[in-house]
């Protein structure tokens, strides 16, 4: 077999040495453009969990990087003054040229031919390889000269950075957080060998302009960094090394392999350097293509896809923990107020890869000095108003599409029933609706009769007489998404011929092309459904509900009178945010002014519509300044469903870093919602101060005592069980035996109760 390798960094030569070793026969031609000893950058990071991979794939050249590795196991943050520490990580470092050093030599030893200071020839000239390998980095020609059959993306993120050295050796990794008056500037260090650190200078593209750093040359603005790291540096040098101000380029390719063309490395994939990741990635993708070689022979169709589709689910999900990174670097300036603690631990679990207990198994005295609290931060009580919440967790609101003419019936009653006996601090109603045409569908529930105002109050006296839960009611109208089916008998489908009711929206603009035409709201429109909201509230504080959520969020009636997509109004309620905001805030204001004043009153929204030209993060936040002028107590964000064509970026706790923008920026409490599972999720999200609340809702029909069992997980014993179920309140140790005589433990303990 002859394989043409384009590009001499990690991943090319990694995997010239793999199939030399395990191919011996191939022949394998390196073509690197710069010569042996060019490289660019100074140090790399490895975490200690990623080794092993390399150590069976090569011992040899582990063994050579292993010797000349720099390790260390703590985080310092150095942030106004002051320098917090955080043990246990465990990191591998190793410069740059070193490394490539010894993956030259490997790969030339075992026969491949590596051509320094060669530009490879252009891919139609590589007729003669029967496997072509774009190893060429980030800014591969090989990709570029295949865009048609890659499809790649490139997406240009909004900080500037530049890689330099120092001959400072730091005894750890470093964050140094420097504050300026056009915004802030953090350095990323760590130490590489006995004399070198690696200084990564980071800032988000404003901060950089308004600086002046782009109008300077290179070695002046490296004096500049210098200047405002001198007390870092302690008057150490910087170093530039082909360093450019650059802003990070995250590249995804909808294809890593076409025909006998395949991409490894920077080429298919980036990660943002903030995790450390890129090198790793490009060597583990060079193990998956030699190992599926060693499985698929000659075949190079079969092979190339088998590494396609091993290596796929992991890069991405490293790049979603490196978007989550890069994404609250660009953003830090909202944390730097946060209390040193506080701060340090939302820098260090900003990935959403390090949590609340991976940092208490690294470094317990750290957690504790952030949560000194013995209770776990998902079991501090919040207080809302007048309304104090045991706890932060919150049953999300769940439709059940089960009511008979709006009035929810014993199917509502045992649903909620259990979920307030399921110990979190919040169990919110689904959306009711204020109106038979403000519904869903026919099975949503009502609070426009006197009957459902009655069936409410029973399925809240419950709650509040069983169990510690709090109890929301979420009001809504359906709007354009009206009219439609049974979520089990076709979402968003509208009902069959003669059964739809006429729906209203803002602007006449089907939601799907298969929806109803929605009537375009007159203003006479608007009060009556103004009015109905007020007398929903009206009922929900007669049923006795705790808090009061009005929904404006997934495309419904208030929610796509903000959304751009879905108001095309040319009067005062359609154009402007300002404009758009109008309506839900006259709906806001109503009710405010009729919902009890002790009692709290929240506001879902979709924080982005997931579209070009949509609401978006921005109008998000502008909107909840305004939420919050007009006595709103708590944000609810989630995003999405106001537009069948939005391209979500789902993944785990997806929609926080939206709850956490809100909250900083304009410092109103917010609930989290969405893939948000885990109970180490949600002691996280709170003692990183990214939310209040975290709402779950799937998780709840899964497990109707989610929060009960998350205080057993924890052995957190202060947490309300109903009386009648504390009997089994204690998990029963796995294993047969022990759980019989943990039942019968407990057996004996009630028969004790009962007759002492
Ligand atoms: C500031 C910064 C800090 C980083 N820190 C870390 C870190 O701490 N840990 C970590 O793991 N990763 C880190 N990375 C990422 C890491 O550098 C890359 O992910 C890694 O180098 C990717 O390896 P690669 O072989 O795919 O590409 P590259 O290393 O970019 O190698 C591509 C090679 O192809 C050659 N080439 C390109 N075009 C041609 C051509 N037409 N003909 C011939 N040769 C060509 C180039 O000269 C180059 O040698 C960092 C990156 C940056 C930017
Ligand atoms: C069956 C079901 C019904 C839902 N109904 C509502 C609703 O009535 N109102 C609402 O705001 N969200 C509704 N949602 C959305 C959830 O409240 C929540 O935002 C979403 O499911 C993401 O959270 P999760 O990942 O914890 O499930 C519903 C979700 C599910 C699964």
């Amino acid at each position: 077999m002859r394989i043409a390798v384009v590009g001499g960094g990690p991943a090319g030569l990694y995997l010239s040495i793999l199939m030399r070793k395990i191919r011996p026969e191939c022949e394998l031609t390196v073509f690197e453009r710069g010569a042996a000893s060019d490289a660019f950058g100074f140090g790399v990071v490895f975490s200690d969990e990623t080794l092993t991979v390399f150590e069976h794939a090569d011992p040899e050249t582990y063994s050579q990087i292993a010797e000349r590795f720099t390790r260390w196991s703590d985080i310092d943050i150095h942030h106004r003054g002051s320098a917090t520490t955080s043990g246990g990580h465990g990191f591998s470092a190793i410069g740059r040229r070193e490394l490539l050093r010894i993956l030259q030599e490997r790969a030339v030893a075992l026969g491949a031919d590596v051509r320094f200071s060669t530009p490879a020839p252009a891919v139609a000239e590589l007729g003669w390889a029967d496997l072509i390998v774009g190893a060429d980095g980030a800014s591969s020609a090989v990709r570029s000269a295949m865009t048609r059959d890659f499809v790649p993306s490139l997406d240009r993120r909004r900080c500037r950075y530049i890689w330099l050295g120092t001959d400072l050796v730091f005894e750890a990794f470093k964050f140094f957080i420097a504050e300026t008056e056009h915004g802030v500037v953090q350095a990323h260090a760590y130490p590489y060998d006995e004399g070198m650190s690696t200084f990564i200078v980071e800032m988000h593209e404003r901060t950089w302009k308004r600086l002046g750093l782009g109008e300077m040359a290179v070695d002046d603005s490296v004096a500049w960094c210098l200047e405002l790291f001198a007390d870092a540096l302690s008057g150490h040098r910087l170093y530039s090394n082909k360093s450019r101000w650059i802003n990070f380029v995250t590249v995804r390719n909808r294809r890593w392999c076409v025909e006998n063309v395949v991409l490894l490395g920077d080429a298919a994939h980036t990660a943002h350097f903030s995790i450390g990741s890129g090198t790793k990635l490009a060597m583990e993708d060079a193990v998956a293509l030699a190992w599926a070689f060693r499985s698929f022979g000659d075949d190079v169709f079969a092979a190339t896809a088998a590494y396609e589709a091993e290596r796929r689910p992991i890069v991405e999900s490293t790049q979603r923990a490196a978007q989550a990174s890069l994404e609250w670097f660009e953003g830090i300036g909202r944390y730097v107020d946060q209390e040193r603690l506080q701060f340090a631990f939302n820098l260090l679990t900003r990935s959403r890869r390090v949590t609340y207990d991976n940092l208490r198994l690294r470094d317990p005295e750290f957690v504790r000095s952030v949560h000194p609290d013995p209770r776990p931060p998902m079991f501090t009580p919040l207080r809302l108003r007048g309304l104090e919440l045991p706890n932060r967790v919150v049953v999300s609101p769940m439709d059940m599409y089960s009511a008979v003419e709006g009035t929810p019936g014993d199917f509502h009653l045992v649903h909620l029933g259990a979920r307030a006996l399921g110990g979190a601090g919040l169990v919110m109603t689904e959306m009711i609706c204020v109106s038979d045409i403000g519904r869903i569908t026919p099975g949503c529930a009502g609070m426009y009769r006197p009957e459902h105002v009655s069936a409410w109050a029973r399925i809240v006296e419950f709650a509040h007489a069983h169990g510690g839960a709090a109890v929301g009611a979420q009001i809504g109208h359906s709007g354009r998404k009206g009219s439609t089916r049974l979520m089990w008998e076709g979402m968003d489908e509208p009902l069959a011929a003669g059964q739809n009711w006429e729906v209203i929206a803002p602007s006449a603009v089907r939601y799907g092309t298969r929806s109803q035409l929605p009537r375009a709201m007159t203003r006479e429109d608007m009060e009556i459904v103004r009015d109905q909201f007020v007398s929903a509230c009206r009922g929900a504080a007669q049923a006795g509900f705790d808090l009061l959520e009005l929904h404006m969020a997934h495309g419904y009636l208030l929610s796509s009178f903000l959304s751009p997509v879905a108001n095309l109004r040319d009067d005062e309620y359609g154009g402007s945010l300002e404009c758009r905001a109008r309506f839900p805030l006259e709906v806001l204001d109503a009710c405010r002014a009729v919902w009890p004043a002790d009692k709290p009153l929240g506001v879902r929204i979709s924080a982005t519509d997931w579209v070009d030209g949509g609401f978006d993060p921005d109008q998000a936040v502008a909107f909840a300044r305004m939420l919050r002028e007009h006595g709103c107590d708590v944000v609810d964000v989630s995003s999405g469903q106001v537009t069948p064509m939005e391209k979500p970026a789902f993944g785990r706790s997806y929609q926080t870093p939206f709850a956490d923008r809100i909250r900083h920026e304009v410092g109103i409490p917010t609930i989290a919602v969405g893939a948000i599972s885990s109970y180490d999720d949600v002691n996280t999200i709170i003692a990183a101060g990214r939310a209040d609340l975290c709402a779950l809702a799937r998780p709840h029909l899964y497990d109707p005592n989610w929060t009960l069992h998350a205080a057993a997980e924890q052995e957190y014993d202060l947490v309300q069980w109903a009386p009648q179920y504390r009997a089994g309140s204690r998990k029963p140790p796995a294993g047969r035996d022990r759980v019989r005589s943990e039942l019968e433990r407990t057996f004996e303990e009630v028969a004790l109760a009962r007759d002492p």
